[in-house]
Parts: structure tokens; sequence; C-alpha cells
């Protein structure tokens, strides 16, 4: 049994967006303000620069420099393009991070050396997805509700950086002593036995779940506004 401290542990910074100070961004690459400004609804442009704002500033703080030093770039695993896929910082990559938002609310995890997935949903009644995100195993012992199950899968493919490429169905939950076990049949059996996936404390409103590639240690809860306001922002 590896020792608890060894275990790399996760920083969670979550925020209301109304809370979060202005001028964020100022905080954005050339590109990255284009992208902001590109969104239709005000909403997801706030929740865009919201997220960017944290994981700067959180990462940041880990690197030791400063948040506009960083930059953020994407890969994706399906046709190689740098515009899309799990972005991750240039030049730092020892360091993960994942970034969701739902609603009114945004939520960043970071860690070092392990790859992270979170996903964020509001709260709503999802039955008529059950076809898609259900494994049949699932579907035939309904244990948990529905969209507990896809914040949980979500947060997997976010950590794997697959995404909604790879179908929810293909992934198999199951509560084992108070662990969540996933399984996967494309998979080897040591990937999906050293995965790690925890629910998350939210709000009434909302459900969240954190994956990792490995075993963790602690995850800390942290105010994300503050994060941003103790860092001058
Ligand atoms: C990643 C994905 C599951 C996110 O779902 P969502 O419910 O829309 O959004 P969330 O708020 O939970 O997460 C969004 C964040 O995920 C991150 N992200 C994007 N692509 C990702 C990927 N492949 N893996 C992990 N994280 C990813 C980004 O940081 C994004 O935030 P941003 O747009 O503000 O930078 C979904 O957008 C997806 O599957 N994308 C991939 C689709 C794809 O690859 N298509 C093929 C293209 S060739
Ligand atoms: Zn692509």
């Amino acid at each position: 049994m590896p020792g608890l401290a060894k275990l790399p542990s996760v920083d969670i910074w979550c925020a209301a967006i109304e809370d979060l100070p202005e001028g964020l961004e100022r905080l954005l690459t050339a590109e990255e303000a284009k992208r902001w400004r590109s969104y239709r609804h005000a909403k997801r442009a706030a929740q865009f620069l919201g997220g960017r704002a944290l994981v700067k500033v959180a990462v940041a703080q880990t690197l030791n420099v400063e948040p506009k030093a960083l930059v953020l770039e994407h890969r994706c695993q399906l046709c190689g393009a740098r515009s899309h896929g799990k972005p991750r910082p240039k030049g730092a990559g020892h360091i993960s991070f994942s970034v969701s938002h739902a609603g009114d609310q945004v939520v960043v995890a970071v860690s070092e050396g392990i790859h992270l997935g979170i996903d964020l949903e509001v709260s709503r009644n999802i039955d008529h997805l059950q076809d898609e995100i259900l494994s049949s195993t699932e579907q035939r012992v309904l244990g948990f509700g529905l969209l507990r199950c896809w914040v949980r899968k979500e947060a997997v493919l976010k950590a794997t950086g697959e995404g909604l490429m790879r179908s929810m169905r293909s992934l198999a939950i199951e509560q084992d002593e108070g662990r969540l076990q996933i399984s996967c049949d494309d998979w080897r059996e040591a990937v999906a036995s050293r995965m790690t996936l925890i629910d998350l404390p939210s709000d009434s409103k909302h459900l969240a779940a954190l994956a990792a590639l490995d075993n963790v240690g602690s995850v800390r809860m942290h105010s994300g506004s503050m994060l941003l306001r103790m860092s001058g922002w």
C-alpha cells in the first residue's frame, strides 16, 4: 500500500461567476481574447474568462511565475490540431489542470504529475439521455442518479483527454467498498485500476466530480474568487 504522503494532492478552486473581480481579461493572450470576444452568449464568455483566469492564477502560483506569462496550449488527440483538445500549460508539462463550467459556476482542478479531469453540471432531470450515458449493466441496476453518472464519466473522459469522442456508454462505474471503480473494455486493467474518481461536494444546484489517471492523496477545496482577489486581481 503506497504511503499517502507520497501521493499527489489536488487543489480545486470554485467560484460563482458573479463573485469574480472585474478586469480579468487582462490575463488573456491575444488569441484567448479573440475567442472570448467571439462568444455570442455573455454567460459562455464569462465562463471562459473565469476558467482561464482561475487556471492561470492557480497554476502560476504553483510555478511561482506571473499569471500573465502563462500560455495554455491545446492538442486534439483525435485530429492533432492545436486549436482545440485538452489544454495544458506550455513549457510546464508536469503541471496538470482541468476546467469545467456550468450555470453560474466555474471550477478548476490543479495538480502535479497526474492527468486530471473535472466536471460540473447544473442539477436537472436528464432521464431522456439515459441510453446515451449508461452502460448496459448500469441500465439494469441504476443505483445512483443519471446526472451523477454523467458528471463522473465526463470527468473521466476529460482526464484521458478523449472528451465526448468516446461514448459514455463504454465506461462502467461501480461502487466497491466505498471506492468508485471504472472499467472500460478498451483499457488495460492497469489503467482502470489506477484511476481515481471522486464525487466532489457542491451546492444544491450543481453536481461535480474529479477524475485522475493515478492514485490521489488529499483533495483540497478552495474559494476561486478569494484566490483571484488575494493575488491582486
Ligand atoms: C471536453 C468536453 C467533454 C467538455 O464538455 P462541456 O460540458 O462542453 O464543458 P465543460 O465546462 O465541462 O469543460 C470545458 C473545458 O474542457 C476543457 N477541454 C476541452 N477539450 C478537452 C478534452 N479533449 N479533454 C479534456 N478537457 C478538455 C477546456 O478547458 C474547456 O474549457 P474552455 O473552453 O473554457 O477552455 C467536450 O467539449 C468534448 O468532448 N470535446 C471534445 C470534442 C472533440 O474532440 N471532437 C473532435 C474534434 S476533431
Ligand atoms: Zn480535433
